[in-house]
């Protein structure tokens, strides 16, 4: 079970697919669209519960632990141990496969959230600059604006806008207080003044966006930087599985900048597969199988290459990825090491379903609203997430 249903994602999870009826074993494909998977989430409470779990369900961050802890999860220590996960893989990726020191998910691959993706010729046609600051990216909006070009392609849906928030929260307060604000819920951060700055500068992204986004999907508003319709989109890194899909190349027909003032910062967004306890003996053969596969170095590579992400491993060898993922792989080893890797919070990585629920709807209230007061969406915040621990 999985939300990968653009067409950059089908053709992702269609390698696995392949890859696993070539060893014997049967796919049964259970889709349910909805970008960042909240949809597909409530579907697998639904199924779970009646006691009709799928054999593998995309799970993230603290959700495998959470269904881990209620029982619902098979460990893969077995496959873990031969496979050597604890040494092929950053320790970062490790825990967060494990519940109490078990393996019960399996990582696919690591997408990085603070991109920001551009159509090179909608910019020269607008004489815009590509912008490394904030102040250049809202300059550059203008340019677009006046051009007669939408600056930015936006899905106004509620994990959307969290991933713009998400990214000016990293570029405006950096990565220390990204941390306190998303995975400690300090208040005194979530109230801060700084936080108010964000919420303003989040404001000004609404001139910038058409008037048809409420609702829009993720692809589709990919699909306007990728035609030209647009300028930018700010988005991670599945985003350029579309532009894959679409035969265009990287630092030709679109380019990958790291999202303004957050260069050598990584939000980070891993994705996983985790495996449920069943019964049937085939089916739990067929997990293993699946399991094995996902780690394995051919999958690592062909997924990825597909997908838009970077392999799990240490030990791909990067040479057939293009210079975003080149570039995504050396930024996050490099922002591991120097604690600049932040796990996200539009993505479920960052805290808990409850807590993400809270500041999805005081951040996408605010957006929809044109007199919304940053201040007191602060307020809101803190509240909002009182309330939900
Ligand atoms: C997932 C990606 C997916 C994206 C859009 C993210 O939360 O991690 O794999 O492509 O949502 O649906």
């Amino acid at each position: 079970m999985h939300w990968w249903t653009s067409g950059g994602e089908a053709r992702a999870v269609d390698t696995l697919k392949q890859m696993m009826q070539k060893q014997g074993d049967t796919w049964k494909d259970f889709a349910v669209a909805g970008g960042a998977g909240e949809a597909a989430m409530t579907v697998l409470k639904t199924r779970a519960v009646s006691g009709n779990p799928p054999s593998a369900a995309q799970l993230k961050g603290p959700d495998i632990q959470e269904w881990a802890g209620m029982g619902f999860l098979t460990d893969l220590n077995g496959i873990a141990d031969a496979g050597k996960w604890d040494s092929i893989m950053p320790k970062r990726i490790a825990e967060t496969m494990k519940h109490d020191g078990d393996y019960v998910a399996v990582p696919a691959g690591v997408h990085r959230i603070n991109w920001l993706w551009i159509n090179p010729e909608a910019f020269q046609k607008a004489g815009a600059k590509v912008p490394t600051t904030l102040d250049e990216f809202f300059e550059a909006a203008d340019k677009l604006k006046a051009a007669g070009i939408v600056p930015i392609a936006h899905g106004g849906q509620n994990w959307q806008d969290t991933t713009i928030f998400e990214s000016l929260v990293m570029a405006m307060m950096g990565p220390e207080d990204y941390h306190k604000a998303f995975v400690e819920t300090d208040e005194d951060t979530l109230r801060s003044d700084k936080m108010v700055e964000v919420f303003k500068t989040f404001k000004r992204i609404r001139n910038y966006i058409d008037p048809d986004a409420a609702g829009r999907d993720w692809n589709l508003a990919t699909a306007m930087v990728i035609n030209g319709k647009a300028g930018m989109q700010i988005m991670g890194d599945w985003a350029k599985a579309e532009f894959t899909a679409a035969n265009k190349t990287p630092g030709k027909d679109y380019l990958c900048v790291v999202m303004p003032g957050t260069q050598g910062d990584f939000i980070y967004n891993i994705d996983s597969l985790a495996m449920f306890k069943l019964k049937n003996e085939a089916n739990k053969k067929a997990q293993q199988d699946l399991a094995r596969t996902v780690i394995d170095k051919p999958f690592q590579e062909v997924f990825n290459l597909n997908k838009g992400s970077i392999p799990v491993r240490n030990d791909i060898d990067m040479a057939k990825f293009d210079d975003c993922a080149k570039q995504s792989m050396k930024d996050f080893q490099a922002a591991n090491d120097s604690g600049k890797a932040e796990p996200s919070l539009a993505h479920s990585m960052a805290n808990t379903s409850y807590i993400q629920g809270a500041v999805f709807d005081v951040i996408t209230n605010f957006f929809n609203d044109a007199n919304a007061d940053p201040k007191k969406a602060t307020e809101q915040l803190v509240a909002s997430i009182k309330a939900a621990q």
